[in-house]
């Protein structure tokens, strides 16, 4: 099937110091694609290269069959390129749903309304008018993807969205992208986390200092103990 989302030869850089090199990969409509590696490889520049928050110097990124080369984070949003980062970004001073209005766009619509959210979400639909700022870490994440969500993204970027909850949190996570893959949703996730991975994800792709070097099916990557020693924490 045609990719809806690739990264063709990717060399990022921040500043002088040459990040990523030659970073290719793909995802097809539908699909859930897991970015692996340790701390530091480039997982999260990857996620901002695509986005457009840190340009590559060269190659070239093309969504849903457009060249969006250079393109700026906010025009990638419009098109349909939704992003969870790493550090969650609530809004404390606002409320649940203020939160949630904050992640409509301009000009998308889809199944994502606050309707179908609250009924997705119903840890969120319970508290409403609480503050941003009061929400456990594992409430903040699940606030956050909600809140991309409202975007009605046609691809949803999460970048290590296990990172730091608890064994139950990460269990409502794991059935959440269980429950948007059932839904068709096209999902790129990172993860540090082996057993999740494997849990929610149809591929993998490792990088190691800024290159990839492995990528395939879940069916085969769960046997290839000597990759997961060498690339990953375990
Ligand atoms: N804003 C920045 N300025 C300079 N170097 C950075 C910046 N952000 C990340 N790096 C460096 O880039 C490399 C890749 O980081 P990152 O993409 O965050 O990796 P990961 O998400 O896989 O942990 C690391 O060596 C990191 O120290
Ligand atoms: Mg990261």
């Amino acid at each position: 099937m045609e990719s809806i989302l690739k990264a063709i030869d990717l060399n990022t850089f921040y500043d002088r110091s040459h990040i990523l090199f030659n970073v290719t990969l793909e995802v097809a409509p539908g699909e859930t694609v897991c970015l692996m590696g340790r701390n530091g490889v480039g997982k999260t520049t990857t996620f901002r290269s695509l986005m457009g928050l840190t340009p590559p110097k060269t190659g070239t990124v093309v969504f849903k069959g457009k060249d969006c080369s250079g393109w700026a984070s906010y025009r990638m949003a419009r098109m349909g390129l939704g992003f969870v980062p790493e550090d969650r970004r609530i809004l404390g001073p606002f409320t649940v749903r203020e939160n949630l209005e904050l992640g409509r766009i301009p000009g998308r619509s889809g199944r994502w309304d606050i309707d179908a959210v609250f009924k997705q979400f119903p840890l969120l639909a319970d508290m409403p008018e609480r503050m941003g700022g009061t929400l456990s870490g594992g409430e903040q994440q699940m606030l956050t993807i909600a809140r991309a969500l409202m975007g009605n993204p046609d691809v949803l970027m999460l970048d290590e969205p296990s990172e730091g909850l608890s064994p139950v949190i990460v269990g409502e996570l794991k059935r959440l992208i269980q429950d948007l893959k059932a839904a068709d949703t096209t999902i790129l996730l990172s993860e540090q986390n082996l057993k999740f991975a494997l849990a929610v994800s149809d591929r993998v792709v490792v990088l190691d200092k800024g290159h990839v070097v492995y990528g395939g099916s879940v069916a085969q990557f769960q046997k290839e103990e000597k990759i997961h020693k060498k690339y990953l924490a375990v």
